[in-house]
């Protein structure tokens, strides 16, 4: 079993939990994720992780409370334990002396770029962040994003904050002006990952995107999570979850993504009934 620190709400619907687990806060490394089993019953849902410290054996995620086990997480209180927390799991994400990395965060994307930002600016790489959001309430992780980048630009597609459109149409304005990264990294919905591919193409700039694959067992045995990436099939849990976004099919991966929508609809349908007493 594993404590609950603190869970705070970030905006309406995400949440940020904090739980001890000092055995993955020891191992975790950026672009790592970890699967929390809330009860005994509960589904396996993967998480990015958005900070860890080994010193206070903490490791934090941030999530959105769109199904049945995340709306479970989110009603749980600090001291209270949850069944399996499990990881660090995949792939750490490349670390090197880059140059200029440009960070582009969507939504809930924007947390898990947060350790990675920091340990590529203590390297020695210029780190120039964009963030969005669709609207000012619904942006997180400005102020730690901040401390850890070079260059920090806003964007919302309602104009409530900063730039007034997609992160995607910041990137190419940044792009044309100038200076060009010499990488791109984004973690946000498939739909803004595959845009940010499409804007960094032309200017052939490698693209690091971090996927969110639907996962059931994330040991590689399953092959929920499988993408085709330059034609090969590659499991997410074990192979990703980063991949060069210039090769990933997001066609594929949108697709499975929808698989169980309406599964997802009815269980979360039956969960709010049952929780008013219908
Ligand atoms: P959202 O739909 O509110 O979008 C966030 C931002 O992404 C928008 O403000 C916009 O700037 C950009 N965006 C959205 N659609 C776009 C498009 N068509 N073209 C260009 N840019 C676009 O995001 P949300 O509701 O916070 O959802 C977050 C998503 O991020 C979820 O689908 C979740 O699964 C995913 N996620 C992924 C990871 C990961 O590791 N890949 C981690 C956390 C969350
Ligand atoms: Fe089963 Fe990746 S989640 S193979």
């Amino acid at each position: 079993m594993y404590e609950i620190v603190s869970m705070k709400e970030l905006a309406p619907r995400v949440k940020m939990v904090e739980v001890n687990a000092p055995e993955i806060a020891e191992k975790a490394q950026p672009g790592q994720f970890i699967v929390v089993r809330v009860d005994e019953k509960g589904e396996r849902i993967p998480l990015t992780i958005a900070d860890y410290d080994s010193a206070s054996g903490n490791v934090v995620t941030v999530f959105q409370e769109v199904g049945v086990s995340t709306q479970k997480l989110g009603k749980m209180k600090p001291g209270e334990s949850i069944k399996d927390f499990v990881g660090p799991l995949g792939i750490p994400s490349e670390m090197a002396r880059f140059g200029r990395v440009t960070m582009v965060g969507g939504g809930v994307g924007v947390p898990p770029l947060y350790p990675q930002a920091r340990a590529l600016r203590k390297l020695g790489n210029k780190v120039v962040t964009i963030i969005g959001a669709r609207t000012a309430d619904l942006l997180v992780f400005r102020e730690e994003m901040r401390s850890v980048s070079d260059e920090l630009h806003v964007a919302t597609d309602d104009g409530s904050m900063g730039f007034k459109g997609f992160v995607t149409d910041l990137l190419k304005l940044l792009i044309e002006k100038g200076p060009k990264p010499d990488r791109v990294i984004a973690v946000g919905p498939a739909i803004m990952m595959k845009a940010v591919s499409n804007v960094t193409r032309p200017f052939k700039i490698k693209t690091i995107v971090s996927l969110n694959s639907i996962m059931v067992d994330a040991t590689g045995m399953c092959g929920a999570c499988r993408v085709s990436v330059g034609g090969r099939t590659r499991f997410t849990c074990v192979h990703g979850p980063e991949f060069d976004g210039h090769q990933v099919d997001f066609e594929g991966l949108m697709a499975r993504l929808r698989t169980y929508v309406e599964q997802e609809k009815s269980s979360l349908r039956r969960y709010e009934e049952s929780q008013r007493g219908d």
